[in-house]
């Protein structure tokens, strides 16, 4: 075929006279400017001829005039560094084209024609890993949002949906596999050592879902026969010597697929479905068609390297990027302000398969922990963008835990409110409606509000409002009468002054104190600034249980007596309210004890209540050791810090330790009763020996603050008796924070048993640089300079220094430094990897809510960063908002 033909000479190019523009004025791309294509591409036929240090690419596309464009005669093409070789428009080379900063301008007379396109990139030296990038020896692609345009000239859009041809050609011992979405139509021999393969994906995408893969990969393979019938053939490709660890990831996809048929009746639509897992990856996994592409963390495991969180994360990351297939692929979005509507939708999908493969109940508090000590930040701070944000700088920086995991909640809130067969009949609305379509969240909320038969008028505040509404709660009893009284606010955030009130669904009980029942679960759906419910038939005042299961993504104020939590805990029926009664508990003290309103005799009966609460959750055995596990973490210190206008980071850091060594000390007996007994289970992956080893690790974490010398012991010896990674990271981990040389042994034999694992490295890094040890900033300026450390492996990078800047003790140290190091970091990073410097702006950006002496340290990094001649788009737009 004529698209392999040579490269020809570079295009000579008329009109390079417009200048690129200045560096430091962001274009700001807004929601309300959307307009549709002026120009449609229905096929595409990429030839990539395939080097690690030089790749050409031809495209050949046909291109047809949007019959709902502008009637623009000029048709625009995205580019990011790269410049065309050559460009010819039905056959015959042209010259009228001109380049728009880095944007192909083409005009075109006709109604439909061939536009075709020569480029050429070079992978090895890609070092943001979008675009076409090289990764060990093998080449991969990254197109999410914008990387397609980094390849070859596109309009680079999620709404403009192509059916792909993807020939490919390269050196057979480099690159014997070659991969891309959809089928293998063709493959065969070339000259001088070459092969070549031709795939194709029938179903029509945007440029965002195209991947291509090229190495010497080895596949798990096996197969899944569908509802109806056909058989999928699956394979997980990793580098050789990995495929021992690919077992898990198989059976979570097989579980996915399965899954989807029966919760959302989404069945799989190619026969083919490939998996590659690549050790470079900017983010968590990528959903291409047919072609998921998997940071090597989230698909390698077995017992001896991973934990059993790993094992989980694996779980639901495959999970997740297989129902994208569905809620991603075949409905796409619009554009990018309408990212949630796949990727909130798809948490959602995630978190509903993981409660049903594992314990729903233990999964719903771990899904509320991650909103809480990752969402609501981001939603008071300086970055805080509704669900469906109004505008961006740089879409990148937009895959936050807002648009994820609350634009999950929001959806889950509207399945609280339908119940799930109407939701069910919404979502299937859905997907009938907008198959084959790029759409938008008004159209999935309209989908709901017809299939679901809900009036979702007032709700869809919660995708144009951010910010987390806080709920306020009074419950007054007289007679046989119990009035509740609810009142919202939703804060103010950047650009949004003022707020309306929004739906909130609160599932409430009212228990009885005596018999420790209560008569159903109700739903009530406050929706005015102020609100009162009242419920007859109380003689006795009534212990109040409110957003049970978590129904809505709000912060509850609730002035009540310990006695009422210490109750919930021990007794509530509903296993997220009484979690959230033990957090309560603890966060009302630790509140009062930071705020310095605390008198000694008030601390002594509070740490009381907590430490009788504590006893009964390690002696009920009504309890699986999975649930007391999360009963038995204290509140993180990002969410404690949260609950302050203006925080002291090291006071709460204290305060929180302090407890933690009173309960291990009061309660040493029985942890070491406890550690004694979960230490006699042996390996395996059921529940009853995971919950064993969650507790494990926490008995030593209370035993190491309470009492040290025996729980050095015992983590020397959960250490050296470990058969699996859970139980060799936990002790690792109490042991790197503790003095003494078994620190410094247990460290070395570490690094020498896993030295070539990289997964297992980055945990080496991780236990060091998140650790409560003294000399934490010592260590990781050690680290740094530690032949393991590259700036080009973003799993490493995040392992040393994400682990530091959630590590509120070291992270902020009295002396700045934490600060410094994470600046210095995001500088030096920012030109080899913008994406990834860019995700370290806001543990900075959260300086107006520490203390002043501490935040104009922290400003002075932002400023310090701001300062640098040349800042990418991704950088500027964190660091401008954080200090504007
Ligand atoms: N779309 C991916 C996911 O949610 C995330 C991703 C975004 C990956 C951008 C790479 C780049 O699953
Ligand atoms: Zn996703």
């Amino acid at each position: 075929m004529d698209i392999a033909s040579r490269p020809s000479e570079p295009a000579e190019n008329p009109k390079t006279a417009d200048a690129a523009p200045p560096p430091h004025a962001p274009q700001v791309i807004r929601r309300e400017d959307y307009q549709p294509p002026a120009w449609l591409v229905p096929e595409i036929l990429l030839d990539f001829r395939l080097g690690l240090e030089s790749t050409n690419v031809t495209a050949r596309l046909s291109v047809r005039r949007n019959p709902d464009g502008n009637g623009s005669a000029t048709l625009r093409l995205n580019g990011d560094q790269i410049s065309p070789l050559a460009v010819r428009v039905d056959g015959a080379a042209v010259n009228d084209w001109r380049l728009d900063g880095p944007d192909l301008l083409l005009p075109l007379s006709g109604e439909s024609h061939q536009v075709e396109i020569e480029t050429h990139v070079n992978p090895a030296s890609n070092s943001q890993l979008m675009g076409l990038y090289a990764s060990h020896g093998m080449l991969c692609t990254q197109c999410e949002a914008e990387g397609f345009r980094r390849i070859t000239f596109f309009p680079d859009r999620p709404d403009v949906l192509s059916t792909y041809r993807v020939r490919m050609s390269g050196d057979k011992t480099a690159f014997p596999v070659l991969l891309s979405n959809g089928n293998c139509e063709s493959q065969g021999e070339g000259e001088g050592g070459t092969h070549w393969a031709e795939w194709h994906d029938p179903w029509p995408k945007p440029s965002y879902l195209f991947a291509l893969v090229a190495g010497d990969l080895i596949a798990n393979h096996d197969t899944f026969t569908t509802r109806s019938g056909r058989t999928v053939d699956l394979n997980i490709w990793v580098r050789k010597g990995d495929e021992e660890r690919t077992q898990h990831a198989m059976e979570s996809l097989k579980a996915s697929m399965k899954w989807d048929e029966e919760a959302f009746g989404r069945e799989y639509d190619l026969d083919l479905f490939n998996i590659v897992a690549v050790s470079d990856f900017n983010m968590g996994a990528m959903e291409n068609k047919g072609l998921n592409v998997f940071n090597t963390r989230y698909v390698l495991a077995d017992p001896e390297t991973a934990t059993d969180a790993d094992y989980d994360a694996i779980e639901g990351v495959i999970g997740h990027e297989y129902f994208h297939n569905w809620s991603g692929n075949r409905v796409t979005c619009r554009d990018w302000f309408q990212l949630s509507l796949k990727e909130g939708f798809t948490v959602l999908r995630d978190q509903m398969f993981s409660a049903d493969m594992g314990s729903s109940a233990v999964k719903r508090i771990e899904d509320v922990r991650i909103l809480r000590s990752a969402q609501y930040p981001e939603d008071s701070g300086p970055l805080a963008h509704s669900i469906r944000p109004d505008s961006y700088q740089e879409i990148s920086n937009f895959y936050t835990a807002t648009i994820y995991n609350k634009g999950a909640e929001v959806i889950r809130m509207m399945r609280t409110m339908a119940g799930p067969e109407r939701f069910r009949a919404g979502t299937d609305l859905y997907f009938e409606r907008h198959d084959g379509e790029a759409a938008t969240c008004e159209d999935f909320v309209k989908a709901i509000e017809d299939g679901a038969e809900l009036d979702l008028g007032q709700f869809r505040l919660w995708y144009s409002q951010a910010g987390t509404p806080q709920v306020a709660v009074d419950l007054e009893h007289s007679g046989d009468r119990v009035v509740l009284k609810l009142a919202q606010v939703v804060p103010p955030t950047p650009g949004q002054p003022e707020k309306q009130p929004v739906p909130v669904p609160l599932k409430l009980a009212l228990f009885d104190r005596e018999t420790g029942q209560h008569r159903g679960e109700e739903l009530v759906i406050l929706d005015k600034p102020e609100q009162t419910f009242t419920f007859e038939g109380y003689p006795r005042a009534p212990v109040l249980s409110i957003n049970r299961g978590f129904s809505a993504p709000v912060a509850i104020a609730f002035e009540r007596p310990a006695q009422d939590l210490v109750f919930l805990a021990a007794h509530d029926d509903d296993p997220f309210a009484r979690y959230e009664a033990m957090q309560s508990l603890v966060v009302q003290h630790l509140i009062a004890a930071v705020g310095g309103s605390l008198g000694e005799g008030a601390r002594a009966v509070e740490r009381d209540a907590i430490g009788q609460a504590f006893k009964a959750i390690l002696a009920d055995d009504s309890l699986d050791d999975l649930m007391r596990g999360e009963l038995l973490i204290l509140p993180a210190e990002g969410y404690l810090a949260e609950q302050f206008l203006v925080a002291d980071p090291t006071a709460i850091h204290a305060e929180r330790e302090a407890l933690k060594a009173w309960l291990g000390s009061k309660l040493k007996d029985s942890f070491a009763e406890l550690h004694d007994r979960v230490s006699a289970v042996s390996y395996s992956r059921d529940a009853a020996a995971r919950g064993a080893r969650k507790l494990k690790t926490q008995a030593l974490v209370y035993l190491a603050a309470g009492a040290p010398a025996d729980a050095k012991r015992r983590a020397i010896e959960q250490y050296r008796q470990a058969d699996n990674m859970t139980d060799r990271q936990g002790a690792l981990m109490v042991l790197a924070g503790l003095e003494g040389p078994e620190r410094r042994e247990a460290l070395a034999d570490y690094h020498g048993r896993y030295s070539g694992n990289a997964l297992v490295i980055d945990k080496w890094f991780s236990l060091q640089a998140g650790s409560l040890h003294p000399d934490v900033l010592t260590h990781v300026q050690a680290l740094a300079e530690h032949p393991d450390f590259t700036m080009a492996n973003p799993n490493r990078v995040r392992a040393l220094y994400m682990a530091l800047a959630m590590n509120a003790k070291a992270f902020h140290a009295p002396s700045g430094e934490g600060y410094r190091m994470i600046g210095e970091l995001i500088r030096q990073l920012d030109p080899i990897n913008p994406q990834t410097a860019a995700r370290f702006v806001p543990s900075l950006g959260r300086w107006r809510r520490i203390e002043p002496r501490r935040a104009a340290m922290m400003r002075g990094e932002l400023e310090r960063i701001a300062a640098e001649p040349s800042l990418s788009r991704d950088v500027l737009e964190q660091v401008t908002k954080s200090l504007g």
